[in-house]
């Protein structure tokens, strides 16, 4: 078993899952203002410290991704925010990509940026004790969109990415995210989230990536968020399942669902079938930032000195989260 493949199992095994507290200063001063609370690092290290610092970070948090600014910060308890993370036993990640520019050649449509540097940065970041990293490419469905240009050039960064990463010794998060918003129906996000996964893979192998040491972090099937044409949860685990066994070859170990703006509830209930019909070798777990965070961050910011209180509300999504890919989730359990 290679080094990296042991990390992306510590991260993933037991029921654990990924924490995604990596929002850029920009997303997370927006996060914040949501809920009238100014945005200043000091405040940003407080909501994230709280977390951090949580009963479930124990056994539910297998991996926290974190942003730069984060990384290195240090907590009231003098630890850096790495060793905070690592005390609970838990892996410190960093998101190392700068972002989702617009794509030269089809300027509605975005490419991630980061290349650039990216070697250096990752020496710096695996110093600072991260061992696995992420990067997000992002397509959006419209009859038009995405076109292959897209397709093709984000699935090649996310590839270059991902060998440097594992030449660094650290483990890849790959994600390309195909987003929700639209009115198209669940079978068009099939078809391009099929699409848009094995093109990753296509340039993964291209680029001898080890399979066995990536972690992929898609999206669920869902139908558009406008589209009025939702479907159950059982078709969403069914029809991703069925996405992921005929695009992801079985060496990867593992697969985090990012929650996409879906609700807290929604997030853990279609995990939960996803695990329940899980007939693949594959590990499928949760790697969730606004559906692990939401309520907790609502009730921090009603009083920013009830630590305890934010995080029994953090405990409780964490546990849910940790049954749900564990296919032991159960509606009832929410109000207990
Ligand atoms: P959400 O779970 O809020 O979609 O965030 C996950 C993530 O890391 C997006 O890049």
């Amino acid at each position: 078993m290679s080094e990296l493949n042991k990390i992306a199992l510590k991260i993933l095994s037991n029921g654990k899952g990924i924490l995604a507290a990596d929002e850029s200063t920009g997303t997370m001063t927006k996060r914040l203002e949501g809920v009238n609370v100014l945005s200043t690092s000091k405040s940003r290290l407080l909501f994230r410290e709280t977390l951090f610092s949580s009963e479930s970070m124990k056994n539910c948090i297998g991996g926290v991704i974190l942003y730069d600014e984060t990384i290195k910060q240090t907590a009231n308890s003098n630890k850096t925010i790495p060793e905070l993370i690592s005390s609970f036993d838990a892996i410190p990640g960093i998101k190392v990509d700068t972002g989702a520019k617009v794509l030269a050649g089809s300027p509605e449509e975005k490419i991630t940026e980061g290349l650039d540097g990216l070697r250096e940065r990752l020496k710096e970041y695996y110093k600072l004790g991260a061992r696995f990293t992420k990067w997000r490419g992002v397509y959006n469905i419209s009859s038009k969109y995405p076109s292959k240009l897209s397709i093709h050039s984000n699935a090649h960064a996310l590839a270059r990415y991902a060998t440097l990463v594992q030449e660094c010794g650290m483990v890849p998060i790959v994600e390309p995210e195909v987003l929700m918003d639209g009115n198209h129906s669940a079978q068009d996000c099939f078809n391009i989230t099929s699409e848009v996964i094995k093109k990753c893979f296509e340039e993964l192998i291209l680029h001898n990536v080890d399979l066995t040491g990536i972690i992929l972090k898609p999206n669920m099937i869902l139908a558009g968020s406008n589209s009025n044409k939702e479907i159950s949860s059982e078709e969403v685990a069914k029809l991703t399942l069925k996405c992921l066994k005929e695009s992801v070859p079985t060496d990867v170990p593992g697969i985090a669902f990012l929650s996409g703006g879906q609700t807290e509830v929604k997030a853990t209930e279609n995990l939960n079938l996803i695990n329940k019909h899980n007939d693949t070798n594959f590990i499928m777990t949760y790697s969730y930032g606004r559906a692990l965070q939401q309520s907790a961050l609502k009730f921090w910011s009603k009083d920013i000195k009830n630590i305890k209180g934010t995080q029994k509300i953090f405990n409780h999504r964490a546990n849910m989260c940790t049954l749900a890919a564990q296919g032991k989730w159960s509606a009832e359990l929410e109000t207990k």
